[in-house]
């Protein structure tokens, strides 16, 4: 038998760098997959064939430390699952992707989550999506030692199509809100910046660790149970600044969500440019690339614009109405040739639907 799953990458409307702190976050799939094919073989190898980055062997027993690059994140998910009892055949997987690599879109999550729910499929392993998202980050985290919260994965795994996943990541609750711009007259553009800066392993542990720091230095289990005039109040000053923007973050998903629910999708924009000044003078994850985007977005005519995802690179989101599609991408051109920077890529997804098995 062979099982075959598909898994997409997401983008983040808003809600960011709250995921480890307990918030809420609104990312929805996007229309671009890995796909992974597994079937069970008779000894204990995994063979893994991808027609983008080549071919690799492990056996199941597969370790920390044993394989690197891309193939670690195949060979996680095979260790994860065995660390939850499960026993392996080996495995033939072949994988295939067009999601976006390096763009933060969560290339990775999309990789994990589809040999996850093949694998679990093929062996009837019984895990659901659930689970399967917490193997796929238990996979990037102790396996490949990427300290990731808990979003990409989980909005792999559960995003449905035309809609938001509002996840709460301290109770996992989640509640899916429809959302169509185009149904209202706007788009929502996605701009992938081009900068790629190596920042981004190291600065998401410090921004982490900053966190647990202004938690503590307040008192409390997490930044989700602080309010902003507790933020305010830390003497440190980077602490008060990264505490700031995680509580008001939290806030702005909570009142886009609200906002969406009566269905008037044009005054999120600006939650959204909000959410960019908090994560480039508070939070400190843009980048001049960025920065430069989103201020040319909004001179064009945007409604809101903001930088999505991990930070110091990768994508923004803007939304726009329709009418200015035209002016916002051309306005975000000039600035982009006025530098002499490489053309950005735009996009314009329609949330689509999370892993799911093909046939
Ligand atoms: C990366 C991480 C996520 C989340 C975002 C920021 O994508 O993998 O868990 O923390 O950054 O919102």
């Amino acid at each position: 038998m062979t099982s075959t799953w598909a898994a997409p990458g997401r983008v983040n409307l808003i809600g960011e760098h709250v995921d480890y702190n307990d918030g809420l976050v609104l990312p929805f799939a996007l229309p671009f997959v890995t796909t992974a094919r597994v079937a069970a073989r008779s000894d204990d190898a995994v063979k893994v064939a991808s027609e983008d980055v080549g071919e690799a062997e492990f056996a199941t027993t597969v370790s920390p430390g044993d394989v690197e690059e891309w193939v670690a994140y195949v060979a996680g998910i095979v260790w994860a699952l065995r660390q939850r009892g499960t026993t392996l055949p080996g495995l033939d997987i072949a994988l295939s992707s067009n999601v976006p690599l390096g763009a933060g879109l969560s290339s990775s999550a999309s990789l994990t989550c589809s040999v996850a729910s093949a694998i679990n499929d093929e062996c009837s392993l019984g895990f659901d999506a659930r689970e399967l998202a917490d193997v796929s980050r238990i996979a990037e985290n102790d396996f490949v030692g990427v300290p990731t919260g808990t979003m990409d994965q989980l909005a792999s795994m559960l995003c449905q199509s035309e809609h938001l996943l509002l996840l709460d990541c301290r109770s996992m609750e989640t509640r899916l809100i429809p959302f169509a711009p185009s149904a209202s007259g706007l788009t929502l553009l996605l701009i992938d910046s081009q900068a790629r800066h190596s920042l981004v392993g190291s600065e998401y542990g410090d921004r982490r660790r900053d966190c647990e720091a202004a938690a503590d230095a307040l008192g409390v289990g997490s930044l989700r149970d602080a309010t902003l005039d507790q933020a305010s109040s830390l003497p440190d000053d980077r602490l008060r600044r990264r505490a700031s923007h995680v509580v008001s973050e939290i806030d702005r998903v909570q009142r886009v969500a609200a906002v969406l629910d009566t269905g008037s999708p044009a005054d999120i924009g600006t939650y959204l440019t909000s959410s960019h000044e908090s994560m480039r003078d508070d939070f400190e994850i843009s980048c001049e690339e960025l920065d430069v985007l989103v201020d040319a977005a909004l001179s064009g005519g945007a409604l809101g614009a903001r930088m999505t995802g991990g930070g110091f690179g990768g994508c923004a989101v803007v939304l726009c109405r329709k009418g200015d599609v035209e002016s916002v991408t051309s306005r975000v051109q000039s600035a982009y040739d006025e530098r002499g920077w490489e053309q950005p890529m735009v996009w314009t997804p329609e949330p689509a639907q999370g892993a799911h098995r093909i046939n």
